[in-house]
């Protein structure tokens, strides 16, 4: 691998940012990608991450859909809150301005044999090369949003097309609420949202609002089950709702979390339908700290030193309540704040 041609080529998405990729495979037709230390490659069932540590290359292999599930979520949400990690050996840690990139790191055995290895991007480098990765090694057919029963098998095998639409998909940019004016849309049939296939015993009926004359653009209210029983996507939080810091990111859930979140916040769950295991683990070692099942109704407040994942073995309606305040990832880490936000 080490003898792999990088070159350079401009980002088609990220200005004035150049990413590092190779010639496409003659055998598997996937080219390889270079960031800093790190180098990625695909075959047809599996993405390989490398990185150099005490004077060797150190490989690490995972299924290239969970991969390609774990880099988008990585990519639509900006590096989210904290530590993304696509397994229990590689991820990124967001600073907020920069990523922290990372292979062993909070993996006990390799941290402890000196084989983990970390670096710091400016975000719009590792960026441009996700983007670039999910350009290049989703094919067409597959998207790495969908729950496995949803999307084609084509995620396996030689490079066959791409799917740009799906990866390109941007997340929906509510500024107070979905349906008032200016503000985005609604679900509907007519705008391409129609009720996925597990949740058509939903009611679609809207609240009846009746405001006093002159506040008419000032009130407004929807059915929030009717517009996730729309939600053509899984695992992707989405902000619907914002009050100053506060953000409520309800969100429709299938199979497995992609990803297992490290928390550099307290986050709230409110279980909406059906219900979700939650694996929780130690943030730093991973080690297991509790297992939760929640049913409808069940409400959760996720500690700040914890990493999760979760399990839905039917697509079910999951609200997260996320705290945007600036600073609480430096509160929480200097023990100002406590990890959790009731002492029993
Ligand atoms: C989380 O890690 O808190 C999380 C991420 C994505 C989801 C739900 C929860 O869809
Ligand atoms: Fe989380």
């Amino acid at each position: 691998m080490g003898d792999m041609n990088f070159k350079p080529i401009l980002s088609s998405t990220q200005p004035q940012v150049e990413v590092m990729t190779s010639a496409a495979d003659p055998t598997t037709g996937y080219r390889s990608f270079k960031l800093g230390g790190f180098e990625f490659r695909r075959d047809e069932y599996f993405a390989r991450i490398s990185w150099p540590a005490r004077g060797q290359r150190v490989s690490h292999v995972m299924p290239v859909d969970a991969f390609l599930r774990a880099m988008m979520r990585d990519v639509a949400w900006g590096f989210f809150y904290g530590w993304v990690n696509f397994d229990h050996v590689v991820g990124t840690r967001n600073l907020y301005g920069k990523v922290e990139l990372y292979g062993g790191r909070y993996y006990g055995p390799m941290k402890s044999a000196g084989l983990d290895h970390t670096e710091t991007f400016e975000s719009p480098a590792i960026m441009a090369t996700f983007k670039a990765i999910l350009s290049d090694w989703v094919n067409a057919g597959f998207d790495p949003f969908a729950a496995p029963e949803e999307t084609g098998k084509t995620v396996y095998g030689p490079k066959n097309g791409d799917n740009l639409a799906a990866i390109d998909r941007i997340r929906v940019p509510t500024k107070r609420m979905p349906g008032l004016p200016g503000d985005s849309p609604l679900r509907s049939d007519a705008n391409g949202f129609p009720i996925n296939r597990q949740f058509t015993d939903v009611p679609q009926d809207e609240p009846e609002v009746k405001a006093e004359p002159g506040f008419e653009k000032e009130l407004h209210a929807f059915n929030l089950f009717k517009y996730l029983s729309r939600s053509d996507v899984t695992w992707n939080p989405s902000v619907t709702a914002v009050c100053n810091a506060s953000l409520a990111c309800p969100t429709t859930e299938e199979y497995i979390l992609p990803i297992v979140h490290g928390n550099d916040r307290v986050e709230w769950f409110v279980q909406m339908s059906d219900e979700i295991t939650w694996e929780v683990q130690d943030k730093e070692t991973g080690a297991l700290r509790a297992r939760i099942t929640m049913k409808a109704g069940d409400v959760a407040a996720m500690p700040a030193d914890i990493r999760h994942q979760g399990f839905s073995p039917k697509r079910s309606m999951l609200f997260v309540w996320e705290n945007a305040t600036p600073d609480l990832p430096k509160l929480y880490e200097s023990g100002k704040l406590k990890p959790y936000p009731v002492e029993f």
